[in-house]
């Protein structure tokens, strides 16, 4: 199975932005785990990370045809996206929405996300390591329906 990984906007900063909120793993340092497991799994990762709206767009329509699915975690677009979310619906490749921080637990604007209709699920607060638990779920539905 071949996952795409997308991380949004600030995503880049991780272990240096609010450490007590997003925790002090970097992206090289989930990234580097995420690629031990896809390893053991038999799968292969690609992984885009990008703080534009547009980027993130253009790499959900090269999926189609190219990937099983999708794992993305998109920062404050989850907020408010409709483009992004558009584009999940339009591959309809089975997508699992990660982040990394307990959205519920915070501002009143973090609790909706309008992504989450689009996806098969959310793996939510559970630090960074949310993302082996999204990768795991997802090459589990994608192997054994
Ligand atoms: C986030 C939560 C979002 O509200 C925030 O804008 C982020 C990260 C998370 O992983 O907890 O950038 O998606």
């Amino acid at each position: 199975v071949s996952v795409l990984l997308l991380n949004g906007p600030n995503l880049n900063l991780l272990g240096k932005r609010e450490p007590d909120v997003y925790g002090s793993e970097t992206l090289d340092d989930v990234l580097a785990r995420l690629e031990k497991v896809m390893e053991e799994l038999g799968g292969r990762l690609e992984h885009c990370q990008s703080n534009h709206e547009g980027v993130l767009i253009d790499a959900i329509h090269r999926a189609k045809g190219v990937h099983d699915g999708i794992v993305i975690n998109p920062g404050a677009f989850t907020h408010y996206s409709y483009a992004l979310r558009d584009a999940l619906a339009g591959v309809a490749l089975p997508t699992i929405e990660v982040h990394i921080s307990n959205v519920h637990a915070r501002e009143p604007f973090r609790h909706q996300s309008v992504i989450a209709p689009v996806v098969l699920g959310q793996v939510v607060g559970l630090g960074t390591d949310g993302y082996e638990w999204a990768l795991r779920a997802l090459v589990r539905k994608l192997t054994q329906g």
